[in-house]
């Protein structure tokens, strides 16, 4: 990144590439404006030819010739024309953002000091270097030195305007069960907004994009990506301007948003980041992945193995009691599970979604003897014990509620409304605060807990007051509390959900080392939830979960085993009744746990990649990769008739060099064959009758075995072949049965 302050005293990003080698190479990289443009106003009768309208200003106001939309916009009793010069510049040791998260292991900080004489505003431009992940974090500090007090409505986190090389956008859009969609639209002249509005970063639009030079795709090409690390309402602009130049910003969402400094104080935003990689879309994303697990999840998390657990949400929902949770814990514990996770239902008087949020003691009717006597039992199983809670929340229904009933957000003049029947509390209130640190931690020490969900199953309305800094208080509010808890509880494994995906970003992530995705545990919608999420993010921090062959979201049936292909990148549970599970079952998940304990290291942290997609072939493959180990994930959408040959292929292989593969052998149903099971039955199985039942209960058929030794160059140039699909033509131990939404995983090692 090239910073040049120009002569007018104006701070410019030149250049943001690849890496520079000499600062000899700064003459050439900067821009000259030899004549001037157009319509464009000059904004220093010395150097006529400079206008404000085209540099590329690495922050910028309104009213002195810039008609891009602006990064900042201020105003004070005198008006609105703010114009910053640049007055200082100094390197430091990186100091974290007051009040909010700070990706940690920053190399260096920069701080630009601009002032503004006339309107005595200061800004500081920080810049951080994570030099050994390729990453900058940028964030800027307003200061008011004027008597007159300084309203702030606008105030990204950063600009960046680069040179149009005619940029696809790529954003994760989406709602409840079907977060992190890829969409890509080509940027044209203009302006485009990817923002969230409904006080959480939400799973509408994640504040991670990044942009495709034309031609850029999976392997190859010029892209940019950006997060925020942040947690409300956010947004994202990119604007095509008159000289073909795009301005880029990421910050707190304007909408809603005021901020009133009083002399002597200040603001800060939250830290933006930026990476570069001329890599495609996987190099850009590996240098995500490579940044989250080390300078945004906190240390004492990095090197923690996480658990295999166990879920008994879709299993029971609300309706369980004690000797139901001991059978499926004792289950679980035998299937090779390691940590047991007792979902909503377990408190106040929640027997449904309408009561009991806010009342945190456990409902000593659905369990005699209290988490203690849960958390004991689960120990007897060398299982670990952990919790749902939902903090942020109440329920009308609530002796908590009818305590505080001004806790909650409101605004005193309409009756709230509700989301899920719940309210959500104030957080910007310092005594709710204490009441969530206080509730948290008391239900934390009741028993041996050491994971907690923190659920949060709704979105704000009844704003008291804006434009404020409404939203963003409540965000201030969250980390405080989610500091103070991590801080007090460092062995506590805190999992991030919010309805899913409705609240997945860096800030979250910055306390919470893993999030549950999506509510969505059908596979094929995973592949895509999935596949959206690890653009930005890393496996470590994705928690998946096998559930019922029958998915609740979709009703679409799959095997345990294709289940099993998606749910494995990443942190694996499971999420379904134990007690429903025939012997074959049982053995399917017990081996899957075996085969994900051996190769789990890979699959938490080894670094993501997408190989193909479906708009690319028939077979969409993931890889994931750590060293000289590989896994390599073939997943069908549709059983296709008469199906092409595939292949098995993969990236960063080194050409020269030789690999071992080997297929993970998978159970098939002989449901699956329906009538035709006949053909090797000595009895006669009705299709779906209770006999084919009984006998698929204990006996199924084996899948494919493939394995071989291979170079890096024929895996890269995918040149090794995958035996024959299913063609409706036969059926022997050698065919390649995937089926719809099917897949297969395959082990490579370096020899
Ligand atoms: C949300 C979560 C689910 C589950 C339920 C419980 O929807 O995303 O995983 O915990 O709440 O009410």
């Amino acid at each position: 990144m090239l910073i040049h302050i120009t002569p007018n005293k104006k701070v410019v990003t030149e250049y943001f590439g690849s890496r520079l080698f000499s600062l000899k190479e700064a003459t050439a990289l900067t821009r000259t404006y030899p004549t001037g443009q157009g319509t464009s106003l000059t904004y220093d009768e010395e150097t006529p030819a400079v206008s404000l309208d085209y540099l590329k200003a690495d922050f910028a106001t309104a009213g002195r010739g810039d008609y891009a939309w602006p990064s900042l916009i201020l105003s004070n009793k005198d008006g609105g024309v703010f114009d910053f010069i640049f007055q200082s510049a100094e390197v430091r040791k990186p100091q974290n953002i007051v009040g909010l998260p700070t990706p940690h292991g920053a190399s260096e900080e920069l701080v630009l000091t601009c002032v503004e004489p006339v309107m005595k505003v200061t800004i500081l431009l920080h810049y951080f270097v994570y030099e050994s992940n390729d990453v900058f974090g940028r964030y800027l500090e307003i200061k008011n030195e004027n008597e007159f007090p300084l309203a702030i409505t606008r105030a990204e986190s950063f600009q960046l305007v680069i040179p149009n090389r005619e940029y696809s956008l790529v954003t994760l859009y989406g709602s409840w069960a079907n977060e992190n969609n890829v969409e890509e639209v080509r940027i044209g002249h203009g302006r485009l907004v990817n923002e969230s509005t409904c006080g959480l970063s939400s799973n509408r639009h994640n504040p991670f994009f990044l942009l495709k030079e034309k031609g850029a795709n999976a392997q190859k090409g010029v892209c940019y990506g950006f997060n925020l690390v942040y947690s409300g309402n956010h947004e994202e602009s990119l604007e095509l301007d008159a000289f073909s130049s795009l301005h880029i910003q990421s910050g707190i969402s304007p909408l809603y948003f005021r901020k009133s400094l009083v002399k002597g104080a200040s603001f800060v935003t939250p830290m933006a980041i930026m990476a570069y990689s001329k890599e495609g879309t996987n190099g850009l994303s590996h240098i995500m992945q490579h940044f989250v697990n080390d300078c945004v999840i906190q240390a004492q998390y990095k090197e923690m193995v996480r658990p295999v657990v166990y879920n008994n949400w879709e299993a029971t929902m609300f309706d369980f009691s004690k000797p139901k949770l001991v059978s499926l814990m004792k289950k679980a514990a035998d299937l090779g599970v390691e940590l047991f996770v007792l979902d909503d239902g377990w408190f106040g008087s929640r027997d449904d979604d309408s009561h009991g949020l806010g009342d945190w003691e456990v409902n000593s009717k659905k369990i005699p003897g209290g988490l203690k006597s849960l958390s004991d039992i689960a120990a007897l199983h060398h299982m670990r014990f952990g919790i749902w809670m939902e903090p942020e929340m109440v329920n009308e229904e609530s002796k908590c509620y009818k305590a505080h009933p001004e806790w909650i957000i409101q605004d005193h003049l309409h009756k709230p409304i509700k989301g899920r029947h719940q309210f959500m509390l104030d957080l910007s209130k310092k005594e709710v605060q204490d009441f969530v640190v206080d509730s948290v931690s008391e239900v934390l020490n009741s028993a041996d807990i050491t994971y907690l969900k923190w659920d949060c199953n709704r979105m704000m309305s009844d704003f008291p007051l804006v434009p404020s800094t409404f939203f963003h208080d409540y965000i201030l509010g969250l980390y405080s509390v989610l500091a103070r808890l991590a801080f007090t509880f460092p062995d506590v494994l805190f999992e991030n959900c919010a309805s899913g995906g409705n609240r997945f970003d860096l800030g979250m992530l910055s306390y919470f080392p893993q999030s549950w995705l999506s509510d969505d545990t059908d596979s094929f919608q995973r592949y895509y939830i999935q596949s959206g999420a690890y653009l930005g993010y890393p496996l470590s921090v994705c928690s998946n979960h096998v559930s019922a062959k029958t998915s609740n979201q979709m009703l679409r049936k799959s095997s345990l085993d294709a289940k099993f292909d998606i749910a494995s990148f990443g942190i694996l549970g499971y999420e379904l009744d134990l007690n429903d599970l025939t012997s074959i079952d049982e053995k399917t998940i017990a081996g899957q746990i075996a085969y994900y304990k051996e190769h789990r290291d890979l699959f938490q942290m080894g670094v993501w990649s997408e190989v193909k997609n479906f708009s690319e072939s028939h077979l969409a493959l993931w890889q994931v990769q750590s060293g000289d180990e590989t896994i390599i994930g073939t997943f069908e959408k549709l059983q296709e008739p008469a199906p092409e040959e595939s292949h098995l292929e993969g990236l960063n292989f080194k050409g020269d060099a030789l690999y071992h593969f080997s297929s993970r052998q998978e159970s098939i149903s002989l449901k699956k064959f329906g009538h035709l099971a006949n053909l090797a039955s000595p009895v006669h199985l009705k299709e779906e009758g209770v006999l084919q039942s009984i006998v698929a209960a204990k006996k199924d058929m084996k899948s494919e075995e493939q394995e071989g030794t291979v170079s890096g160059n024929a895996l890269l140039s995918g040149g090794v072949f995958l035996s024959q699909e299913w063609s409706g033509t036969g059926y022997n131990k050698d065919v390649r049965l995937l089926g719809d939404f099917g897949g297969r995983l395959y082990y490579l090692k370096k020899i």
